[in-house]
């Protein structure tokens, strides 16, 4: 079986795998990362997606062979030690997750998104397709448009 060495939160790890295996199983099955989430497997809820290389993508469909040499960051590596990062901050500030499942997801394309601009609109907030079943949409939002603001 081949292997692979990629970055995982700031941490070089090497794995064993199927070249097709999808990363999102390399992660929580075979590194124990459960922050990204299974929801469809088929990239249409986007609760499992993370960074790789700095750029949101989802590992439910992105074999591990297409990350070897590259840098994986999943919500786990988001916080500086004890310091949250900006989003998460706004996140606990407005009281944003019910259930929680989707969240992770929630919070890493926001990350994504406040990385591509400082000053998002409602239209380019409206365009992240994570699916929330709990309906959290309208405090996803207020909360990217404060940590905006706080990281401005
Ligand atoms: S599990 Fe649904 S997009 Fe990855
Ligand atoms: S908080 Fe429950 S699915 Fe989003």
């Amino acid at each position: 079986m081949p292997s692979y060495t990629f970055t995982v939160n700031g941490e070089s790890v090497t794995v064993d795998a199927p070249a097709d295996l999808a990363m999102l199983w390399v992660l929580r099955d075979k590194l124990g990362v459960k922050g990204p989430k299974y929801g469809c497997g088929i990239n249409v809820c986007k609760a499992c997606t993370s960074h790789l290389d700095g750029e949101a993508f989802n590992p439910c469909v992105t074999p591990v062979s297409d990350c070897a040499g590259r840098e994986v960051t999943t919500i786990e590596g988001l916080a500086d030690g004890d310091q949250l990062h900006p989003v998460q901050e706004a996140w606990l500030d407005r009281d944003v997750p019910q259930c929680g499942y989707c969240q992770p997801g929630q919070i890493m394309a926001a990350v994504a998104l406040l990385k591509r601009t400082s000053t998002p609109t409602d239209a380019e907030i409206d365009a992240i397709e994570n699916v929330c079943r709990c309906g959290t949409y309208f405090r996803i939002r207020e909360a990217i448009k404060q940590a905006a603001a706080a990281m401005r």
